[in-house]
Protein backbone atom coordinates (compact mmCIF):
# COMPACT_ATOMS: atom_id res chain seq x y z
CA UNK A 1 0.00 0.00 0.00
CA UNK A 2 1.44 3.35 -1.03
CA UNK A 3 0.10 6.41 -3.35
CA UNK A 4 -3.62 6.53 -5.29
CA UNK A 5 -4.11 9.15 -6.99
CA UNK A 6 -8.10 9.87 -7.55
CA UNK A 7 -8.51 12.38 -10.65
CA UNK A 8 -11.50 13.65 -12.16
CA UNK A 9 -11.06 12.49 -15.79
CA UNK A 10 -13.99 14.51 -17.36
CA UNK A 11 -14.87 18.25 -16.82
CA UNK A 12 -14.88 17.69 -12.93
CA UNK A 13 -18.06 16.78 -10.73
CA UNK A 14 -17.53 12.78 -11.68
CA UNK A 15 -17.81 12.24 -8.32
CA UNK A 16 -14.56 12.31 -6.55
CA UNK A 17 -15.86 13.36 -3.22
CA UNK A 18 -17.52 9.78 -3.22
CA UNK A 19 -14.97 7.82 -4.46
CA UNK A 20 -12.18 9.47 -1.97
CA UNK A 21 -14.44 8.64 0.84
CA UNK A 22 -14.90 5.25 0.04
CA UNK A 23 -11.03 4.78 0.05
CA UNK A 24 -10.33 6.99 2.82
CA UNK A 25 -11.67 3.82 5.04
CA UNK A 26 -8.48 2.12 4.34
CA UNK A 27 -6.30 4.75 4.02
CA UNK A 28 -4.02 6.75 6.63
CA UNK A 29 -3.72 9.85 5.30
CA UNK A 30 -5.97 11.82 2.12
CA UNK A 31 -4.36 14.96 0.38
CA UNK A 32 -6.12 17.59 -1.34
CA UNK A 33 -3.23 18.59 -3.70
CA UNK A 34 -4.75 21.28 -6.23
CA UNK A 35 -7.68 23.78 -6.86
CA UNK A 36 -9.48 25.77 -4.38
CA UNK A 37 -13.21 26.47 -3.22
CA UNK A 38 -14.41 26.08 -6.80
CA UNK A 39 -14.37 22.44 -6.56
CA UNK A 40 -17.33 20.85 -5.02
CA UNK A 41 -17.33 17.23 -3.37
CA UNK A 42 -20.52 15.69 -2.10
CA UNK A 43 -20.65 12.73 -0.38
CA UNK A 44 -24.36 11.36 0.86
CA UNK A 45 -23.92 9.38 4.04
CA UNK A 46 -27.23 7.49 5.53
CA UNK A 47 -29.42 9.29 3.78
CA UNK A 48 -27.54 12.98 4.84
CA UNK A 49 -25.74 14.84 2.49
CA UNK A 50 -22.19 16.50 3.35
CA UNK A 51 -20.59 18.92 0.67
CA UNK A 52 -17.05 19.96 0.93
CA UNK A 53 -15.36 22.53 -0.99
CA UNK A 54 -11.31 22.71 0.72
CA UNK A 55 -11.70 19.98 3.65
CA UNK A 56 -10.68 16.28 1.67
CA UNK A 57 -13.14 14.13 1.23
CA UNK A 58 -12.03 11.28 4.14
CA UNK A 59 -12.67 13.76 7.10
CA UNK A 60 -15.60 11.92 7.95
CA UNK A 61 -13.84 8.91 8.82
CA UNK A 62 -12.80 9.41 12.69
CA UNK A 63 -8.80 9.28 13.00
CA UNK A 64 -7.76 9.74 8.98
CA UNK A 65 -5.19 12.60 8.22
CA UNK A 66 -6.73 14.85 6.13
CA UNK A 67 -4.30 17.14 4.29
CA UNK A 68 -4.70 20.51 2.59
CA UNK A 69 -1.56 20.60 0.57
CA UNK A 70 0.55 23.26 -0.56
CA UNK A 71 -0.91 23.22 -3.87
CA UNK A 72 -3.82 24.54 -3.08
CA UNK A 73 -5.83 27.69 -2.75
CA UNK A 74 -6.98 28.20 0.68
CA UNK A 75 -10.01 30.44 1.35
CA UNK A 76 -9.32 30.70 5.19
CA UNK A 77 -13.11 32.19 5.91
CA UNK A 78 -14.29 29.57 3.67
CA UNK A 79 -12.36 27.10 5.56
CA UNK A 80 -13.32 28.40 8.75
CA UNK A 81 -17.19 27.67 8.17
CA UNK A 82 -16.34 24.47 6.60
CA UNK A 83 -14.73 23.16 10.14
CA UNK A 84 -17.21 24.96 12.23
CA UNK A 85 -19.78 23.13 10.29
CA UNK A 86 -18.32 19.70 10.76
CA UNK A 87 -18.31 20.25 14.90
CA UNK A 88 -22.00 21.14 14.37
CA UNK A 89 -23.05 17.70 12.98
CA UNK A 90 -20.80 15.94 14.84
CA UNK A 91 -17.58 15.43 13.25
CA UNK A 92 -14.18 15.84 14.82
CA UNK A 93 -12.15 18.35 12.31
CA UNK A 94 -8.80 17.10 14.46
CA UNK A 95 -7.03 15.04 11.58
CA UNK A 96 -7.35 17.88 9.54
CA UNK A 97 -4.17 19.45 8.18
CA UNK A 98 -3.02 22.53 6.72
CA UNK A 99 -0.02 23.03 4.71
CA UNK A 100 1.91 26.21 5.74
CA UNK A 101 3.29 26.60 2.29
CA UNK A 102 -0.59 27.12 0.80
CA UNK A 103 -1.77 30.15 -0.52
CA UNK A 104 -4.16 32.61 0.41
CA UNK A 105 -7.39 33.69 -1.63
CA UNK A 106 -7.56 37.43 -0.25
CA UNK A 107 -11.03 40.10 -1.24
CA UNK A 108 -8.91 41.47 -3.73
CA UNK A 109 -9.15 38.13 -5.99
CA UNK A 110 -12.17 37.48 -5.65
CA UNK A 111 -13.24 40.84 -7.12
CA UNK A 112 -10.43 40.79 -9.64
CA UNK A 113 -12.09 37.32 -10.73
CA UNK A 114 -15.69 38.96 -10.80
CA UNK A 115 -14.53 42.03 -12.89
CA UNK A 116 -12.08 39.85 -14.84
CA UNK A 117 -15.61 38.43 -16.22
CA UNK A 118 -17.38 41.27 -16.69
CA UNK A 119 -14.56 42.36 -18.80
CA UNK A 120 -14.54 39.37 -20.50
CA UNK A 121 -18.62 40.21 -21.29
CA UNK A 122 -19.68 37.31 -23.89
CA UNK A 123 -16.28 35.74 -24.04
CA UNK A 124 -16.70 35.14 -20.26
CA UNK A 125 -14.98 31.48 -18.98
CA UNK A 126 -18.31 31.12 -16.15
CA UNK A 127 -15.59 31.30 -13.62
CA UNK A 128 -16.79 30.46 -10.04
CA UNK A 129 -15.80 34.23 -9.01
CA UNK A 130 -14.21 32.24 -5.98
CA UNK A 131 -10.76 34.43 -7.01
CA UNK A 132 -9.23 30.94 -8.05
CA UNK A 133 -7.14 32.40 -11.07
CA UNK A 134 -6.07 35.56 -9.82
CA UNK A 135 -4.51 33.88 -6.17
CA UNK A 136 -2.49 31.38 -8.56
CA UNK A 137 -1.80 34.43 -10.77
CA UNK A 138 -0.16 36.42 -7.56
CA UNK A 139 1.28 32.94 -6.74
CA UNK A 140 3.36 32.40 -10.07
CA UNK A 141 4.19 36.53 -9.83
CA UNK A 142 5.93 35.64 -5.98
CA UNK A 143 3.29 38.03 -4.56
CA UNK A 144 1.24 35.22 -2.91
CA UNK A 145 0.43 35.08 0.88
CA UNK A 146 0.63 32.20 2.35
CA UNK A 147 -0.98 30.33 5.18
CA UNK A 148 2.10 30.87 6.97
CA UNK A 149 1.99 34.47 6.89
CA UNK A 150 -1.32 34.76 8.71
CA UNK A 151 0.96 33.77 12.30
CA UNK A 152 3.00 37.00 11.86
CA UNK A 153 0.77 40.29 12.00
CA UNK A 154 3.71 42.45 10.79
CA UNK A 155 4.16 40.41 7.77
CA UNK A 156 0.89 39.67 6.53
CA UNK A 157 0.28 43.57 6.56
CA UNK A 158 3.61 43.90 4.50
CA UNK A 159 2.46 41.35 2.00
CA UNK A 160 -0.55 42.57 1.44
CA UNK A 161 0.57 45.76 0.88
CA UNK A 162 2.97 44.53 -1.71
CA UNK A 163 0.41 42.49 -3.15
CA UNK A 164 -2.29 44.82 -3.68
CA UNK A 165 -0.28 48.07 -4.70
CA UNK A 166 0.41 46.49 -8.32
CA UNK A 167 -3.88 46.30 -8.90
CA UNK A 168 -4.53 49.27 -7.81
CA UNK A 169 -5.56 50.42 -10.97
CA UNK A 170 -7.61 47.67 -11.61
CA UNK A 171 -9.22 47.67 -8.14
CA UNK A 172 -10.04 51.22 -8.32
CA UNK A 173 -14.00 50.71 -9.08
CA UNK A 174 -13.90 48.69 -5.77
CA UNK A 175 -11.78 51.31 -3.95
CA UNK A 176 -14.43 52.27 -1.28
CA UNK A 177 -15.07 48.41 -0.68
CA UNK A 178 -14.44 47.91 3.54
CA UNK A 179 -13.22 44.62 2.49
CA UNK A 180 -10.12 46.40 0.72
CA UNK A 181 -8.76 48.10 3.62
CA UNK A 182 -5.21 47.05 4.62
CA UNK A 183 -6.43 47.48 8.49
CA UNK A 184 -9.33 45.29 8.14
CA UNK A 185 -8.16 43.14 6.09
CA UNK A 186 -5.35 42.15 8.23
CA UNK A 187 -7.16 42.31 11.25
CA UNK A 188 -9.56 39.59 9.37
CA UNK A 189 -7.25 37.35 8.34
CA UNK A 190 -4.94 37.62 11.51
CA UNK A 191 -8.34 36.52 13.06
CA UNK A 192 -8.95 33.56 11.00
CA UNK A 193 -5.11 32.73 10.94
CA UNK A 194 -5.66 32.48 14.69
CA UNK A 195 -8.33 29.71 14.67
CA UNK A 196 -6.95 27.96 11.81
CA UNK A 197 -3.07 28.04 13.32
CA UNK A 198 -3.26 24.43 15.23
CA UNK A 199 -3.74 22.91 11.87
CA UNK A 200 -1.03 24.17 10.19
CA UNK A 201 1.71 21.72 9.61
CA UNK A 202 4.56 20.45 7.84
CA UNK A 203 2.09 18.39 5.77
CA UNK A 204 4.64 17.25 3.23
CA UNK A 205 6.80 15.80 5.79
CA UNK A 206 3.71 14.04 7.32
CA UNK A 207 2.68 12.41 3.94
CA UNK A 208 6.39 11.27 3.26
CA UNK A 209 5.95 9.80 6.80
CA UNK A 210 2.95 8.04 6.10
CA UNK A 211 4.26 6.55 2.62
CA UNK A 212 7.88 5.80 4.36
CA UNK A 213 5.37 3.48 6.76
CA UNK A 214 3.73 2.13 3.95
CA UNK A 215 0.75 3.70 4.87
CA UNK A 216 -1.82 4.29 1.68
CA UNK A 217 -2.49 7.93 0.97
CA UNK A 218 -5.00 8.96 -1.53
CA UNK A 219 -4.34 12.22 -3.25
CA UNK A 220 -7.27 13.64 -3.92
CA UNK A 221 -7.78 15.88 -6.87
CA UNK A 222 -10.22 18.76 -7.49
CA UNK A 223 -11.68 19.50 -10.70
CA UNK A 224 -10.83 17.47 -14.16
CA UNK A 225 -8.42 16.84 -16.60
CA UNK A 226 -10.18 18.48 -19.26
CA UNK A 227 -10.35 21.86 -16.85
CA UNK A 228 -6.46 21.58 -16.72
CA UNK A 229 -4.65 24.79 -17.25
CA UNK A 230 -1.83 23.27 -19.41
CA UNK A 231 -4.13 20.24 -21.20
CA UNK A 232 -7.41 21.06 -21.18
CA UNK A 233 -9.87 23.28 -23.34
CA UNK A 234 -7.57 26.85 -22.41
CA UNK A 235 -8.51 29.77 -22.04
CA UNK A 236 -11.80 27.43 -20.82
CA UNK A 237 -10.35 25.93 -18.20
CA UNK A 238 -9.48 26.54 -13.97
CA UNK A 239 -5.83 27.80 -12.81
CA UNK A 240 -4.68 24.77 -11.59
CA UNK A 241 -3.30 21.45 -12.58
CA UNK A 242 -6.22 18.58 -11.75
CA UNK A 243 -4.40 15.70 -13.76
CA UNK A 244 -2.38 13.09 -11.65
CA UNK A 245 1.23 14.34 -11.97
CA UNK A 246 0.11 17.58 -9.90
CA UNK A 247 -0.56 15.46 -7.01
CA UNK A 248 3.09 15.54 -7.02
CA UNK A 249 4.00 18.89 -6.62
CA UNK A 250 0.92 20.18 -5.06
CA UNK A 251 1.69 17.53 -1.87
CA UNK A 252 5.25 17.46 -2.22
CA UNK A 253 6.35 13.82 -3.36
CA UNK A 254 7.83 12.29 -6.44
CA UNK A 255 6.50 10.09 -8.98
CA UNK A 256 7.25 6.94 -7.68
CA UNK A 257 5.10 7.64 -4.38
CA UNK A 258 2.45 7.02 -6.67
CA UNK A 259 1.65 3.32 -6.94
CA UNK A 260 -1.80 3.73 -8.72
CA UNK A 261 -4.21 6.04 -10.68
CA UNK A 262 -8.07 6.13 -10.67
CA UNK A 263 -9.60 8.20 -13.32
CA UNK A 264 -13.66 9.16 -12.48
CA UNK A 265 -15.72 9.58 -15.24
CA UNK A 266 -19.31 9.63 -15.48
CA UNK A 267 -21.38 7.22 -17.69
CA UNK A 268 -22.07 10.48 -19.12
CA UNK A 269 -20.38 13.71 -19.21
CA UNK A 270 -21.18 17.42 -17.82
CA UNK A 271 -19.14 20.65 -17.81
CA UNK A 272 -20.47 23.55 -15.89
CA UNK A 273 -19.32 26.60 -17.37
CA UNK A 274 -18.15 28.00 -21.14
CA UNK A 275 -15.96 25.96 -23.61
CA UNK A 276 -16.35 23.29 -26.12
CA UNK A 277 -18.07 20.29 -25.64
CA UNK A 278 -18.52 17.97 -28.55
CA UNK A 279 -20.98 15.30 -27.78
CA UNK A 280 -22.62 18.13 -26.03
CA UNK A 281 -26.72 17.60 -25.68
CA UNK A 282 -29.51 20.07 -26.65
CA UNK A 283 -32.77 17.94 -26.40
CA UNK A 284 -34.98 16.07 -23.77
CA UNK A 285 -32.00 12.99 -23.36
CA UNK A 286 -30.00 16.01 -22.21
CA UNK A 287 -32.33 17.55 -19.99
CA UNK A 288 -33.34 14.12 -18.86
CA UNK A 289 -29.74 13.15 -17.76
CA UNK A 290 -29.59 16.62 -16.10
CA UNK A 291 -33.08 15.50 -13.83
CA UNK A 292 -32.05 12.54 -12.98
CA UNK A 293 -28.57 12.89 -12.38
CA UNK A 294 -29.27 16.11 -10.32
CA UNK A 295 -26.81 18.21 -12.51
CA UNK A 296 -26.54 21.36 -10.60
CA UNK A 297 -23.37 22.73 -9.25
CA UNK A 298 -22.19 22.24 -5.78
CA UNK A 299 -20.45 24.87 -5.58
CA UNK A 300 -22.68 27.48 -7.83
CA UNK A 301 -25.72 26.07 -8.07
CA UNK A 302 -25.73 26.50 -11.97
CA UNK A 303 -27.19 23.74 -14.53
CA UNK A 304 -24.71 21.70 -15.97
CA UNK A 305 -24.01 21.35 -19.46
CA UNK A 306 -24.38 17.42 -20.16
CA UNK A 307 -23.95 14.94 -23.21
CA UNK A 308 -22.74 11.66 -24.44
CA UNK A 309 -19.49 10.15 -22.75
CA UNK A 310 -16.88 11.15 -24.93
CA UNK A 311 -14.14 8.48 -25.62
CA UNK A 312 -11.73 10.41 -27.61
CA UNK A 313 -11.53 12.96 -24.82
CA UNK A 314 -11.44 10.11 -21.90
CA UNK A 315 -8.60 8.27 -24.03
CA UNK A 316 -6.80 11.01 -23.81
CA UNK A 317 -7.45 11.50 -19.98
CA UNK A 318 -6.31 8.07 -19.46
CA UNK A 319 -2.74 8.60 -21.25
CA UNK A 320 -2.62 11.75 -19.74
CA UNK A 321 -2.77 10.70 -15.94
CA UNK A 322 -1.43 7.05 -16.88
CA UNK A 323 -4.47 5.79 -15.52
CA UNK A 324 -4.36 2.45 -14.03
CA UNK A 325 -7.85 2.12 -13.58
CA UNK A 326 -11.05 3.52 -14.13
CA UNK A 327 -14.26 4.55 -11.51
CA UNK A 328 -17.71 5.15 -13.74
CA UNK A 329 -20.21 6.68 -11.64
CA UNK A 330 -23.88 7.70 -11.97
CA UNK A 331 -24.77 4.44 -14.60
CA UNK A 332 -27.90 4.20 -13.18
CA UNK A 333 -29.05 7.58 -14.69
CA UNK A 334 -28.92 6.20 -17.99
CA UNK A 335 -31.31 3.52 -17.06
CA UNK A 336 -34.44 4.01 -19.40
CA UNK A 337 -32.57 5.83 -22.11
CA UNK A 338 -32.76 3.59 -25.47
CA UNK A 339 -30.29 3.68 -27.97
CA UNK A 340 -27.55 5.19 -26.12
CA UNK A 341 -24.69 6.48 -27.96
CA UNK A 342 -21.01 6.26 -27.16
CA UNK A 343 -18.70 9.37 -29.23
CA UNK A 344 -16.03 7.68 -30.80
CA UNK A 345 -14.42 10.07 -32.86
CA UNK A 346 -14.31 13.76 -33.80
CA UNK A 347 -15.73 15.38 -37.19
CA UNK A 348 -14.94 18.90 -38.40
CA UNK A 349 -17.10 21.05 -40.48
CA UNK A 350 -14.94 20.26 -43.85
CA UNK A 351 -15.78 16.58 -43.52
CA UNK A 352 -11.88 15.80 -41.43
CA UNK A 353 -12.27 12.75 -38.48
CA UNK A 354 -10.28 13.12 -35.69
CA UNK A 355 -9.40 9.59 -33.91
CA UNK A 356 -7.21 11.60 -31.48
CA UNK A 357 -8.12 14.62 -28.87
CA UNK A 358 -6.70 17.80 -31.20
CA UNK A 359 -4.49 20.05 -29.39
CA UNK A 360 -5.82 22.57 -31.74
CA UNK A 361 -8.47 25.22 -30.00
CA UNK A 362 -9.86 26.22 -33.24
CA UNK A 363 -10.29 22.38 -34.55
CA UNK A 364 -11.97 21.97 -30.90
CA UNK A 365 -14.14 24.39 -31.05
CA UNK A 366 -15.72 23.62 -34.01
CA UNK A 367 -15.48 19.64 -33.79
CA UNK A 368 -18.77 17.39 -33.49
CA UNK A 369 -18.86 13.99 -32.17
CA UNK A 370 -19.27 10.86 -34.28
CA UNK A 371 -21.14 8.18 -32.43
CA UNK A 372 -22.03 4.36 -32.00
CA UNK A 373 -24.94 3.89 -30.69
CA UNK A 374 -25.47 1.09 -28.06
CA UNK A 375 -28.59 -0.51 -26.08
CA UNK A 376 -29.86 0.62 -23.17
CA UNK A 377 -31.20 -1.30 -20.28
CA UNK A 378 -34.69 -0.78 -18.19
CA UNK A 379 -33.87 -2.34 -15.37
CA UNK A 380 -33.23 -0.43 -11.80
CA UNK A 381 -29.92 -0.97 -11.33
CA UNK A 382 -29.47 0.92 -8.47
CA UNK A 383 -29.28 -1.89 -5.92
CA UNK A 384 -26.50 -3.43 -8.25
CA UNK A 385 -23.52 -5.23 -5.90
CA UNK A 386 -21.12 -6.82 -8.13
CA UNK A 387 -20.99 -6.38 -12.42
CA UNK A 388 -22.85 -10.03 -12.75
CA UNK A 389 -26.20 -8.11 -10.98
CA UNK A 390 -25.90 -5.61 -13.98
CA UNK A 391 -28.43 -6.29 -17.03
CA UNK A 392 -26.21 -7.46 -20.54
CA UNK A 393 -26.17 -4.13 -22.22
CA UNK A 394 -25.35 -2.12 -18.73
CA UNK A 395 -22.21 -4.64 -18.90
CA UNK A 396 -21.59 -4.32 -22.11
CA UNK A 397 -21.52 -0.78 -22.55
CA UNK A 398 -18.92 -0.67 -19.50
CA UNK A 399 -16.96 -3.26 -21.03
CA UNK A 400 -17.15 -1.21 -24.87
CA UNK A 401 -16.07 1.80 -22.97
CA UNK A 402 -12.87 -0.32 -20.65
CA UNK A 403 -11.63 -2.13 -23.96
CA UNK A 404 -11.78 1.41 -26.03
CA UNK A 405 -9.74 3.06 -23.63
CA UNK A 406 -7.61 0.41 -22.75
CA UNK A 407 -8.42 0.47 -19.25
CA UNK A 408 -9.78 -1.41 -16.38
CA UNK A 409 -12.79 -0.42 -14.61
CA UNK A 410 -12.59 -0.74 -10.96
CA UNK A 411 -15.41 0.75 -9.53
CA UNK A 412 -18.96 1.81 -10.64
CA UNK A 413 -21.36 3.83 -9.15
CA UNK A 414 -25.22 3.06 -9.20
CA UNK A 415 -26.78 5.66 -6.91
CA UNK A 416 -25.69 8.60 -4.60
CA UNK A 417 -25.53 6.63 -1.41
CA UNK A 418 -22.06 5.13 0.26
CA UNK A 419 -23.15 1.62 -0.35
CA UNK A 420 -24.57 2.02 -4.22
CA UNK A 421 -21.22 1.12 -5.43
CA UNK A 422 -19.96 -1.59 -7.64
CA UNK A 423 -16.26 -3.06 -5.98
CA UNK A 424 -14.04 -4.84 -8.35
CA UNK A 425 -11.54 -7.33 -7.39
CA UNK A 426 -8.93 -4.81 -8.10
CA UNK A 427 -10.69 -2.19 -6.02
CA UNK A 428 -10.71 -4.68 -3.62
CA UNK A 429 -6.52 -5.06 -3.17
CA UNK A 430 -7.27 -1.80 -1.44
CA UNK A 431 -8.68 -3.51 1.31
CA UNK A 432 -5.23 -3.70 2.34
CA UNK A 433 -4.54 -4.20 6.03
CA UNK A 434 -8.05 -2.84 7.33
CA UNK A 435 -10.47 -5.27 6.08
CA UNK A 436 -13.34 -3.91 3.84
CA UNK A 437 -15.95 -2.42 5.95
CA UNK A 438 -19.39 -3.68 5.22
CA UNK A 439 -21.34 -0.66 3.53
CA UNK A 440 -23.90 -0.73 6.17
CA UNK A 441 -20.89 -0.90 9.03
CA UNK A 442 -19.31 2.48 7.43
CA UNK A 443 -18.62 5.07 10.38
P1 LIG B 1 -17.02 15.73 -7.44
O1 LIG B 1 -16.85 17.21 -7.55
O2 LIG B 1 -16.25 14.98 -8.48
O3 LIG B 1 -16.77 15.19 -6.06
O4 LIG B 1 -18.57 15.44 -7.77
P2 LIG B 1 -19.84 16.28 -7.23
O5 LIG B 1 -20.06 15.92 -5.80
O6 LIG B 1 -19.73 17.72 -7.56
O7 LIG B 1 -20.99 15.72 -8.18
C1 LIG B 1 -21.30 14.38 -8.23
C2 LIG B 1 -22.78 14.22 -7.83
O8 LIG B 1 -23.22 12.93 -8.21
C3 LIG B 1 -23.01 14.29 -6.34
O9 LIG B 1 -24.26 14.87 -6.11
C4 LIG B 1 -23.00 12.84 -5.89
O10 LIG B 1 -23.78 12.60 -4.72
C5 LIG B 1 -23.63 12.17 -7.08
N1 LIG B 1 -23.17 10.81 -7.35
C6 LIG B 1 -21.93 10.28 -7.22
N2 LIG B 1 -21.89 9.01 -7.69
C7 LIG B 1 -23.14 8.75 -8.14
C8 LIG B 1 -23.75 7.60 -8.78
O11 LIG B 1 -23.11 6.58 -9.04
N3 LIG B 1 -25.08 7.71 -9.13
C9 LIG B 1 -25.80 8.85 -8.87
N4 LIG B 1 -27.08 8.86 -9.25
N5 LIG B 1 -25.26 9.92 -8.28
C10 LIG B 1 -23.97 9.87 -7.93
P1 LIG C 1 -15.03 19.80 -8.73
O1 LIG C 1 -13.78 19.57 -7.90
C1 LIG C 1 -16.81 21.55 -12.31
C2 LIG C 1 -15.02 25.28 -13.79
C3 LIG C 1 -15.85 26.54 -13.72
C4 LIG C 1 -15.33 27.27 -14.94
C5 LIG C 1 -13.84 26.93 -14.93
C6 LIG C 1 -12.96 27.99 -14.31
O2 LIG C 1 -16.26 19.90 -7.93
O3 LIG C 1 -15.10 18.81 -9.84
P2 LIG C 1 -12.54 28.71 -11.79
O4 LIG C 1 -13.48 29.25 -10.75
O5 LIG C 1 -11.87 27.44 -11.40
O6 LIG C 1 -11.57 29.74 -12.27
O7 LIG C 1 -13.49 28.39 -13.06
O8 LIG C 1 -13.73 25.72 -14.20
N1 LIG C 1 -14.86 24.55 -12.51
C7 LIG C 1 -15.47 23.40 -12.21
N2 LIG C 1 -16.40 22.70 -12.89
N3 LIG C 1 -16.35 21.08 -11.13
C8 LIG C 1 -15.40 21.76 -10.45
O9 LIG C 1 -14.81 21.27 -9.34
C9 LIG C 1 -14.95 23.00 -10.96
N4 LIG C 1 -14.07 23.94 -10.53
C10 LIG C 1 -14.01 24.87 -11.50
O10 LIG C 1 -17.22 26.25 -13.81
O11 LIG C 1 -15.89 26.73 -16.11
MG1 LIG D 1 -18.02 18.93 -7.82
Amino acid sequence: MAGLAIVGAQWGDEGKGKVTDLLAQRAAMIVRFQGGNNAGHTIVRGGETFKFHLVPSGILHPGKKCVIGNGVVVNPSVLTAEIEELRRRGIDPGGLRISANAHLIMPYHMLLDHAGEVRLGKLQIGTTRRGIGPCYADKAARLGIRMQDLLDEKILRQKIYAAMEPKRQTLRPFAKDPALDLHTMTEDYRTLGHRLEPYIADTTRLTWEALDRDELVVFEGAQGTLLDIDHGTYPFVTSSNPVAGAACVGAGVGPRDIDDVWGIAKAYVTRVGAGPFPSELDDDIGARMRTVGGEFGTTTGRARRTGWIDLVALRYAARLNGMSGMVVTKLDVLTGIHPLSVAVRYLGPEGASFDEYPYHQSILHKASADYVEMPGWDEDISAARRLDDLPDAARDYLAFVSDFLGVPIVMVGVGPGREQMIWTEAAERYAGAAPLVAPGELP
